[in-house]
């Protein structure tokens, strides 16, 4: 058998997570801070590094691609990128603020983007631009419907949900997703990077909370699916959406944990809420090319990834780097 991904707790990575530019046309308060320096382009990946940096994988038994930032859309070239990854015998998938959507979702289609998340924290234009900050809702919703209408096989929204921000929202949330046929993960908000709008421990609103508001509207019944993310997914009686919730804090995933990261200045990150890594890029550059190598260092680096992360709401955040530096 081929040689495969396995880290000392026995857990199987064949899923990576490749952030493609740390770059986005929105400033979300939970992702970003308002004033953010974005990475010079030497440091930055090249096209061509990201897609040796996936075949590697691909080699070693990885099954699901998904391409992250920042924006990944707002990277220059990314369609080309996607094409060449389209062909690779993968899940290829992306998460998206969907305003690039309106003119890009049925190139990604083509290029053989199979699922799609979008995030979506509010339906309401004013709130929209408070929490995104510069992003625009009826932008994100013509993307929202541009994707529906260009084929993908599953299309998923995200919405963090902040304590008296958008915690009111959940249903119309919930709504919305019925009504337009896709599925929801409410996402309790992981503290990366140090943000000033709002505190995390106050505005911490637990995935059971929004199940309990849910279910006493539109029962929810615990469901096996999975698309090999952290979502625990729920379903309704009487509608094929399905609603999700991701718990970093409540219901720790991390024993079943099958993914890495990739930053787009080619650090390995083995685990979002830890600073383990290994420095893929001078692999790269001092050998261009060699795929082997760079599969070595992949294998080794197995035996760094923790066995989980020790995400705090009560203290200062312990891993400085933002969501947009990490890929999410
Ligand atoms: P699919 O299951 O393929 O649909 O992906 P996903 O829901 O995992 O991916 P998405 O990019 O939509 O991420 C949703 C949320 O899950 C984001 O807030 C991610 O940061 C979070 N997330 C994804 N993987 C991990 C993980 O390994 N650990 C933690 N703590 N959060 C994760
Ligand atoms: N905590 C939880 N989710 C976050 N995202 C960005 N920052 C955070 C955070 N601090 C989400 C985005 C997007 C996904 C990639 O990660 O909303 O849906
Ligand atoms: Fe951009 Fe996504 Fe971060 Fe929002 S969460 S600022 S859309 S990268």
């Amino acid at each position: 058998t081929p040689p495969q991904l396995i880290d000392r707790f026995g857990r199987r990575v064949d899923y990576v997570r490749l952030s493609v530019t740390d770059r986005c046309d929105f400033r979300c308060v939970y992702c970003m801070s308002e004033k953010m320096e974005f990475l010079p382009r030497a440091d930055v990946l090249s096209l061509e590094e990201l897609y040796d940096v996936a075949a590697a994988f691909v080699g070693l038994g990885v099954r699901k691609i998904r391409l992250t930032g920042g924006e990944p859309l707002v990277r220059r070239g990314i369609l080309s990128l996607i094409e060449r990854l389209g062909r690779l015998p993968i899940e290829l998938v992306l998460t998206t603020n969907g305003s690039q959507l309106p003119h890009m979702a049925e190139d990604l289609v083509r290029a053989g983007v199979q699922r799609l998340n979008i995030s979506l924290d509010s339906l309401q234009p004013e709130r929209f631009r408070e929490l995104t900050r510069t992003g625009r809702l009826e932008q994100v919703l013509s993307g929202i419907e541009a994707a529906r209408s260009a084929g993908f096989k599953r299309i998923k929204l995200n919405a963090v949900v902040l304590k008296g921000r958008n915690d009111d929202e959940v249903l119309d949330l919930v709504e919305f997703a019925r009504d337009s046929g896709l599925d929801i993960s409410f996402i309790e908000e992981m503290p990366l990077g140090q943000i000033t709008e709002h505190g995390r421990a106050e505005a911490y609103c637990s995935s059971d909370e929004i199940r309990e508001l849910i279910d006493a509207r539109y029962p929810l019944q615990a469901s096996a699916d999975s698309t090999g993310g952290p979502s625990r997914y729920f379903s309704m009686s009487d509608s094929a959406s399905r609603i999700g919730f991701i718990s970093p804090h409540s219901h720790n995933f991390c024993s079943e944990c099958n993914r890495v990261r990739v930053t787009v200045e080619g650090r390995l990150l083995l685990c979002l809420g830890n600073e383990h890594s290994v420095d893929l890029r001078e692999v790269m550059r001092q050998s261009p090319g060699d795929l082997e190598r760079l599969q070595q260092t992949l294998i080794e680096a197995m035996d760094i990834k923790p066995e989980k992360h020790e995400f705090r709401l009560d203290e200062e955040p312990q891993i400085l780097r933002f969501m947009n530096m990490t890929g999410g």
